[in-house]
């Protein structure tokens, strides 16, 4: 069976329940020897008989890699699309996207709110191309339409969005990019394919930081792109091989690991953050709580509607400003003063100085009282208890 085959084999799996998913597909047992798990191939070539003769469809490990297919397989069927294609981190992944779909001259809309990162890609790296953006709301519809010309030819979506939490309607900006003649691309990685499916809602592509949620214990940095459309895979697997930031073997392992556990995790994840917000709406030093599982957040009913469960990050906004909630950050002692999130671990972290210092200045700049929690799964008790403390 050739690496192609492998990774097109999704359809295999959709009849199954997402947590069965989780742990078969892409995981089937190694014809060599029955491990029950995919080995790690950790090999650049492969013996071939006679020239061009090739052993189960593989050559080079940048082009494909058994451990990586395995993946890429499984992250397919997840998100229940035709193609998934791992690398070797969420911006490789993000970067590969863009110079399969965008020529000079064509214009992109972006989230006014989204990780530092993407935004720091889009406005120093691809804009230097002849590539423009303009920043939209994407929760309200009325701002993702003004912001469409006719040279969109990708809508980009963050929901929910670091680090604000803000909600967009997937299904609704699905149509306005569809009239548009865009792609609409979703970074899911704040919910997984656990909580959200946005194939399934109109996107052509998901996007993920595998490094966060998928992962899931803070041991691994990567990134992958997902799509239901057969051509557009292709084309992003044929520039994957192309450019090479590709997800190494150990690494593709190590998250394929991370993502058995994927649906209990979330579960967890969701209800801790649940109990942490419901504290911290209630906490006289709170000013502000940002969180889509409360009622009163402007997108609860719209995350209720395409999410499972609310998810495991919460923001919010702290009285004393910025030297308020930077204490904080360094009071707590069970929540880890940290960047990245969707660890077994609790982390906290100031956005304005760490992970959004690149958007001070622009139109995605946060709140300098702003404090960001990624809530663990450890005892919620434990976890209020801190947060009290830390809070003083
Ligand atoms: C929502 C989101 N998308 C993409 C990325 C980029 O992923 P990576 O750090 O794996 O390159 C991150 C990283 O923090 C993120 O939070």
């Amino acid at each position: 069976m050739t690496g192609t085959t492998l990774r097109l084999m999704s359809d295999q799996h959709s009849h199954q329940s997402f947590e069965t998913r989780a742990i078969h597909a892409g995981n089937t047992a190694d014809p060599l020897t029955g491990a029950v798990v995919p080995p790690i191939y950790q090999v650049s070539t492969y013996k071939q008989d006679g020239v061009g003769g090739l052993r189960g469809g593989y050559e080079y490990s940048r082009s494909a890699n058994p451990t990586r297919t395995a993946l890429e397989e499984n992250l397919a069927a997840l998100e229940g699309g035709r193609r998934g294609l791992a690398f070797a981190s969420g911006l490789a992944a993000e970067d590969c996207l863009l110079r399969t779909l965008l020529v000079p001259g064509d214009h992109v809309v972006i989230p006014n709110d989204a990780y530092g990162g993407t935004f720091r890609l889009f406005a120093k790296v691809v804009q230097r191309w002849g590539v423009e953006f303009s920043v939209a709301d994407t929760s309200d519809l009325a701002s993702v339409r003004a912001a469409v010309n006719d040279r969109t030819k990708v809508i980009w979506v963050e929901t929910p969005s670091n680090p604000l939490l803000g909600i967009t309607d997937i299904a609704a900006v699905a149509d306005v990019a569809r009239t548009a003649g865009a792609k609409l691309v979703v970074d899911n990685t704040f919910a997984s394919p656990y909580l959200q499916q946005p194939l399934a809602l109109g996107a052509d592509v998901v996007v993920h930081s595998l490094t966060k949620y998928m992962g899931g214990h803070s041991d691994v940095v990567g990134g992958a792109l997902v799509t239901a459309d057969e051509t557009l895979g292709e084309e992003l697997a044929y520039h994957q091989n192309a450019m090479g930031a590709v997800a190494g073997p150990f690494d593709s392992w190590i998250v394929l690991r991370g993502i058995k556990t994927l649906a209990v995790r979330m579960d967890r994840h969701s209800e801790n953050a649940g109990r942490v917000a419901e504290m911290l709406t209630q906490h006289p030093k709170v000013t502000q709580v940002l969180y889509p599982g409360l009622e009163d957040h402007p997108g609860h009913e719209i995350a209720a509607k395409q999410m499972k469960a609310f998810g495991g990050m919460i923001s919010f906004r702290v009285q004393g400003g910025e030297e308020a909630a930077v204490e904080v950050c360094n009071r707590a002692k069970l929540f880890t003063l940290g960047e990245s999130l969707g660890g077994v671990e609790s982390l906290i972290e100031h956005p304005g100085r760490m992970t959004h210092a690149s958007v001070a200045g622009s139109a995605l700049e946060v709140p300098a009282d702003l404090v960001r929690l990624s809530v663990g799964i450890e005892n919620a008790d434990d976890l209020l208890a801190d947060l009290r403390e830390a809070l003083g």
